[in-house]
This record gives C-alpha cells, sequence and structure tokens, in this order.
C-alpha cells in the first residue's frame, strides 16, 4: 500500500525556446525538476519518486534530483521517451507491486502544492480510481472544426475557423496535475493508449484521457492557481511572482 511519484521532466521546452531542456530551466535559483520533486517530497503521501529524463541526462538529474536534502524519498532517473505518453509509460514500468497508488505529474508545473498533492492522493485512497485537480474556465471556449485537407478560407482573406459548439463553460474546468490514479487502472489505460499510438500515431496530453478512452470513470477535485503549466518566458516571469507570494 505504497505511493509511488512519476514526475515527467523528459520534454526539450521548445516553446520556452532555452537552450536546455525546460525541466532544468530555474526559477529563482532552482530548476524546475526540483521545485516539483521537493513539493511531491514534503507533501507526506509520496513513498517513492520516478523522474523521466531528457536522453543523456540522467546523471545530472539525479545529481539534482536525488542529492538534494529536501528530497527524502528514494528517488529513481530514468530516460524517457519521445512522447509525454512514452514518458510515463517508461515510469509506471518501474512501479513496484506495493505501488497500488500513482501519482503523475509534470515538471512543468513546478509550483503545485504539497496540499494539491495530498487532496488528489486523498480522493484516490477514498476509492476514486482516478482523479484530476481541476480549476473553472474563465474565457469562453469555442470547439471549431477540424482542418480541411483541402485548406481552409477563402483566398486572400484572414485565417479563419469555423465554430460548432459553444460548450457550457460553467461545466468545463482546466485540469492539472498531479493526477492520481489506481495503478492498475493506469496499467491498463496505458497498454490500451499504447496500442492506438501505434496504430494512429496519436499520443494523449494526459493520463485522465487514456483512462476515459477505456470507458472507467474519472474524477475531478479543486485545482490550485499555484499548479500553472510553465510553457513559455510569460509563465516563468507569472510563477516567479507566485513564489515571492508564496515566502
Ligand atoms: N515530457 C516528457 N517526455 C516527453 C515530452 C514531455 O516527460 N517526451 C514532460 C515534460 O518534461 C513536461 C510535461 O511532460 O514536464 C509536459 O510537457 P510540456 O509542457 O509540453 O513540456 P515540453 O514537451 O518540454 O515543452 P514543449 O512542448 O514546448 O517542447
Ligand atoms: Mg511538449
Amino acid at each position: 500500500m505504497t505511493t509511488l511519484a512519476i514526475l515527467t521532466a523528459a520534454g526539450s521546452g521548445t516553446r520556452l525556446g532555452r537552450d536546455l531542456p525546460k525541466a532544468l530551466v530555474e526559477l529563482a535559483g532552482f530548476p524546475l525538476v526540483l521545485h516539483a520533486a521537493r513539493r511531491l517530497a514534503s507533501s507526506g503521501v509520496v513513498d517513492a519518486l520516478v523522474v523521466t529524463c531528457p536522453a543523456g541526462l540522467d546523471t545530472a538529474v539525479r545529481d539534482v534530483v536525488a542529492q538534494d536534502p529536501h528530497v527524502d524519498v528514494p528517488v529513481r532517473v530514468v530516460e524517457g521517451g519521445a512522447t509525454r505518453q512514452a514518458s510515463v509509460a517508461t515510469g509506471l514500468a518501474l512501479a513496484g507491486p506495493d505501488d497500488d497508488v500513482v501519482l503523475v505529474h509534470d515538471a512543468a508545473r513546478p509550483l503545485a502544492p504539497p496540499l494539491l498533492v495530498r487532496r488528489v492522493a486523498a480522493a484516490v485512497r477514498a476509492g476514486h480510481r482516478a482523479v484530476v485537480p481541476g480549476l473553472p474556465v474563465t474565457d469562453t471556449v469555442k470547439q471549431v472544426a477540424p482542418p480541411s485537407p483541402a485548406g481552409a478560407g477563402a483566398a486572400g482573406g484572414p485565417d479563419v475557423e469555423r465554430v460548432v459548439e459553444t460548450p457550457d463553460r460553467a461545466l468545463l474546468r482546466a485540469v492539472q496535475t498531479p493526477q492520481g490514479f489506481d495503478r492498475a487502472l493506469l496499467e491498463r489505460a496505458h497498454a490500451q493508449g499504447a496500442v492506438r499510438a501505434s496504430a494512429e500515431g496519436l499520443a494523449a496530453t494526459d493520463d485522465a484521457g487514456l483512462v476515459e478512452a477505456l470507458g472507467e470513470a474519472v474524477h475531478v477535485v479543486a485545482g490550485e492557481e499555484a499548479a500553472m503549466k510553465i510553457t513559455t518566458e510569460r509563465d516563468l516571469l507569472v510563477a516567479r511572482l507566485l513564489l515571492e507570494e508564496e515566502s
């Protein structure tokens, strides 16, 4: 009866555009992956940590995370895959028989607070086998038609997309990580996801999506603003402000 956290850090950070992978970019003097690992460890509900890292950087990431005195849980570092989904699958393969709960978290959300980690884990322990943190959406969201193969839009005009639907905003949630799962369910979801990825070339952007594809229920608990995702330089500025607010 233990909880394993998989911390994905194998992405390249293309949209951030630095000359090192996003997880190793520093925020207030520490790499993003270390911020995330410290908060997972200090939640008190994580028994062990697996970090997925970019190819060739396992030693560097191990030095950063496993040597840190604030990360007081066993840490394993493995090279991730070509997609986030493949990276999570690589981490999940290291789960032990006693790891009945698995949390999947992104180094790209370095400030997800320990209380959020506890909230997600508690919901899984309470019997919800797939749990995601989510926040209400403030923008009105439109679904647009998929791009037509012939190329859309009238010649010479601005690029336009056709709106298909406006979902009721009150029922939308912007979801974050850590996402929490019953290990057996997550393994089944990834096994099925791998079959679809090889057949259709599509990888899921989150783990809960793979569970939904099995037809299994996914539950939402309240998210936290601090669990914002770092994609661009602007997000790093916001994160710096949040950290200042925190201290
Ligand atoms: N990730 C991973 N393995 C991959 C791709 C992404 O472990 N092959 C991880 C990233 O390290 C990140 C999380 O998945 O913690 C979310 O991905 P994203 O924010 O897209 O990060 P990057 O893929 O690094 O950024 P970009 O898409 O801009 O290149
Ligand atoms: Mg990416």
